[in-house]
């Protein structure tokens, strides 16, 4: 039986901490689905293509893919005959929320088991959400997002600040 997994998240962007999950991930399972929810956030940094795309090329691993998805997280698993759920794990504050989602997803849907992995301790305190808020800041993300990321980052705010002047 191929054990596949599903990698769930919003990735806006995408961290070096989601892609050592999925590297480790990878390891585990013969296949690893990187899902991004289509339409999580009404001011996203990046579209979603944008992040499929960026997933896509900072990816390393053969048996890991990229695809949206929409929904009930247990629905999507299920239609794509993956048997677990994989999280990143970084504090313990981030543990109710992850209980509380793993449970829920477990109630919903018995047969789809949730993982939780740690990435490497160097990423250990890295969100999308940080990384947005220090880049806007003038702070310094070398390393903690993949170049592309980085430069794509530059490119997006700079094309903002382009807009704002037209206006
Ligand atoms: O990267 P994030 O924002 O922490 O990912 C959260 C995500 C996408 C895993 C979660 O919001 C989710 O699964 N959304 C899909 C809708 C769903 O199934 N909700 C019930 C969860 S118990």
């Amino acid at each position: 039986m191929t054990r596949r997994a599903i990698y769930p998240g919003s990735f806006d962007p995408i961290t070096m901490g989601h892609l050592d999950i999925i590297e480790r991930s990878a390891k585990l399972f013969d296949e690893v689905i990187v899902a991004v929810l289509l339409n999580v956030d009404k001011h996203p940094m990046f579209s979603t293509e944008e992040r499929v795309e960026m997933i896509e090329q900072a990816m390393p691993c053969g048996n890991a893919r990229v695809a949206t998805f929409e929904g009930l997280l247990v629905h999507y698993a299920v239609e794509q005959g993956a048997q677990v759920i994989v999280r990143g794990i970084r504090a313990v504050s981030d543990y109710e929320y992850e209980l509380q989602m793993a449970l829920m997803n477990r109630r919903l849907e018995p047969a789809v088991e949730t993982v939780f992995l740690m990435a490497a301790e160097a990423y250990s305190y890295l969100s999308s959400r940080l990384i947005k808020e220090v880049f806007k800041l003038g702070g310094s993300i070398t390393g903690l997002v993949p170049e592309l990321v980085e430069q794509r980052m530059r490119e997006k705010v700079k094309g903002q600040k382009g807009e704002r002047k037209r206006r």
